[in-house]
């Protein structure tokens, strides 16, 4: 019986999916894994038993990742589980972004109690509100992972131009771009040739203010901003200043702060990208699917700090071995072992290794080897 201790409110459809052998609760002792979503972990003890930590989310600001590499727990996150939402309400913003549509309904809201006279006010001054069509106009698109994928392919269907850049941009990624999104050579090749941009990266120091005075001052006249992605990445002096010149037509963001709040062409939501019950359960499945392989079989699928690795199981017994990076140490420490599979995996500083051995499974030498950080035995 495993134990697992949820922090947060888990949807139902992926506790569902640990089984019978799972004791999921708001409350466990000593716990084999912890599910959790913005739940502060950073002053918690872990007990011995505790392997894992999965964040139902793509952020794990709220988890001690190096103490847990060092104490050999392994830390999960979601990511692409709210890519679909966040698409949705990126297409809204491109939408918001170029219609007066927010304006609109706020001005029609001032016409209530004019009775019959409201169908002619409205004929009259709606024309204050008339904005560009998408369709024909080119969206630049920084960062093509899980959202940025997403949104330049479905931009692509709603007929507009899109181009694109990515440094790192993964092989199955690549692949689900759809063809007619135009690869550029640079960030600032994408944002001088668009008339709507959107930012799907992380904050990070290297993409900390990457919308800028100074590439602000390079872009098209007009140009719409969407930031979906995080507070940092716009720096909202150089952008209020751009809409007053009218350089930049609209800035729609989900990151609000003080500064933006309430000025003019500015549109903010309240964080809402990711606020869908779908994204909730898909969060949700991805976690409790990536902790019951992790501690039914040892193998690990999109941890932040431990390597990715998957071994199909052979043999009587599976040892995991976490370590310093020294898989060479750990061959003397088999001696008397039939092992029948085995992987290593580094990432950095760590690595982990994965032993299939036919017959019982004699782990001593092994957790005695200088670098070996844990040791468990599946059966
Ligand atoms: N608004 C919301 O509720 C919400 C929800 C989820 C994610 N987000 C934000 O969206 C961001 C993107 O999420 P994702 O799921 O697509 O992440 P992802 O990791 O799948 O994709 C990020 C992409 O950015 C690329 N990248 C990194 N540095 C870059 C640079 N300098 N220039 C161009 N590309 C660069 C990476 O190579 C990667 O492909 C997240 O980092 C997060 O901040 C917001």
């Amino acid at each position: 019986m495993y134990n697992v201790l949820k922090l947060n409110k888990i949807a139902a459809i992926g506790t569902d999916r640990l089984g019978s052998n799972y004791n999921c609760a708001d409350s466990v002792e000593n716990p084999d894994a912890v599910l959790v979503r913005s739940a502060a972990m950073h002053d918690m003890e872990f007990g011995d038993n505790l392997l894992a930590i999965a964040r139902a989310g793509a952020g794990t600001n709220n988890i001690p990742k190096d103490k847990c590499t060092e104490q050999g727990i392994v830390v999960f996150n979601t990511p692409g589980a709210n890519a679909n939402a966040v698409k949705e309400l990126v297409l809204a913003g491109l939408l918001l972004s170029s219609r007066k549509i927010v304006e609109g309904i706020e001005w029609a809201k001032t016409l209530k109690g004019n009775g019959d006279a409201v169908a002619k006010m409205v004929e009259k001054g709606k024309s204050q509100f008339v904005g560009p069509e998408i369709t024909g106009k080119t969206l630049g698109v920084i960062g093509l992972g899980a959202i940025g994928i997403l949104v330049a392919n479905a931009a692509v269907a709603l007929g507009m131009n899109v181009v694109g850049f990515d440094p790192f941009v993964s092989v199955p990624n690549a692949l689900k771009l759809n063809p007619h999104v135009k690869l550029m050579k640079s960030n600032e090749e994408v944002m001088t040739s668009c008339d709507y941009l959107t930012i799907h990266v992380p904050l990070t120091p290297d993409t900390k203010d990457m919308v800028n005075a100074e590439m602000i001052a390079k872009m098209k006249d007009g140009v719409r901003i969407l930031n979906y992605s995080r507070d940092g990445l716009v720096n909202c002096e150089a952008v209020l200043e751009a809409l007053k010149s009218g350089k930049v037509a609209k800035y729609v963001t989900d990151f609000g702060n003080d500064m933006i709040l309430g000025e003019e062409n500015v549109i903010v939501l309240p964080h809402l990208g990711a606020s869908t019950p779908e994204s909730e359960d898909n969060c949700a499945v991805m976690a409790c699917n990536q902790v019951k392989e992790y501690l039914e079989n040892g193998n690990i699928i999109n941890s932040v700090n431990y390597p990715a690795i998957s071994l199909p199981r052979s043999g009587d017994k599976r040892i995991c071995v976490m370590h310093k990076n020294v898989p060479e140490r750990l061959h003397d420490a088999l001696a008397g072992m039939t092992v029948v599979g085995m992987l290593t995996k580094s990432r950095g500083d760590v690595a982990y290794t994965i032993i299939d051995v036919a017959g019982d499974a004699d782990t001593e030498k092994l957790a005695a080897v200088e670098g070996v950080v844990r040791v468990r035995v599946i059966d």
